[in-house]
């Protein structure tokens, strides 16, 4: 089997990323986590790519126009011969070209349920709401922001006391769940971005 090698896009803690290259390890798995590249320096997310001996870089983006930046991730993915990117709480906004270049090969995971609280604060707009369920999203990243074609959603009751806090413990244990099975999907051309809609095999 050969496994797509995969880059995961991180700017703070990186539990995702945790669950990623934990899947990654499971015997048959389609994909290996190839490099992690932060625009945070001390990123938690880098330090978990060190301990599990992942090639890992630091790309700054302050001052920089987006376009620039853009490119410098770019040419990181490439140099390391990069087939898919997985974004796990990377607080950038890509410019078009960027993403336009790795449609269908970059996804992106929300704590909502999609198209419903996009953006940031995301469990504060839930919470503020009132609504009864929520979960996250698990998506092929657009140049729009949080708007690209779902690949897969899970839902978690919204329960009465819910802080913050406990909100985003009880939907992120399912954003570890989701994103290696997304990733699964992806890897093994089961779901592919086909004139903007997330087609299934
Ligand atoms: C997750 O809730 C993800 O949905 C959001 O940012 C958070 C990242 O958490 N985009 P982590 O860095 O993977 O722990």
């Amino acid at each position: 089997m050969i496994r797509k090698r995969v880059a995961v896009l991180v700017s703070g803690r990186g539990s995702n990323l945790a669950a990623l290259i934990q899947a990654a390890k499971t015997p048959g798995y389609p994909a290996e986590i190839a490099l992690v590249v932060s625009n945070v320096p001390g990123a938690g997310g880098l330090e978990i790519a060190r301990l599990a001996g992942v090639a890992n870089r630091i790309v700054p983006h302050q001052g920089l126009p987006r376009e620039t930046f853009d490119a410098r991730i770019d040419a990181a993915l490439r140099e390391a011969n990069i087939d898919i990117v997985c974004e796990a709480g990377f607080m950038r906004i890509h410019g078009e070209a960027f993403a336009r270049a790795w449609a269908g090969r970059i996804l992106n995971i929300h704590p909502s349920l999609l198209p419903a609280f996009p953006g940031t604060r995301v469990h504060e707009q839930v919470l503020a709401a009132g609504v009864k369920e929520t979960g996250c999203t698990l998506h092929f990243l657009t140049p729009e922001l949080d708007s690209g074609p779902i690949v897969l959603q899970a839902k978690v009751p919204v329960l009465a006391g819910d802080t913050v806090e406990t909100l985003s413990a009880r939907v992120l244990a399912e954003e570890h769940r989701l994103y290696p099975e997304a990733l699964r999907l992806v890897a093994e051309g089961k779901v592919r971005l086909e004139n903007g809609r997330a087609v299934f095999a």
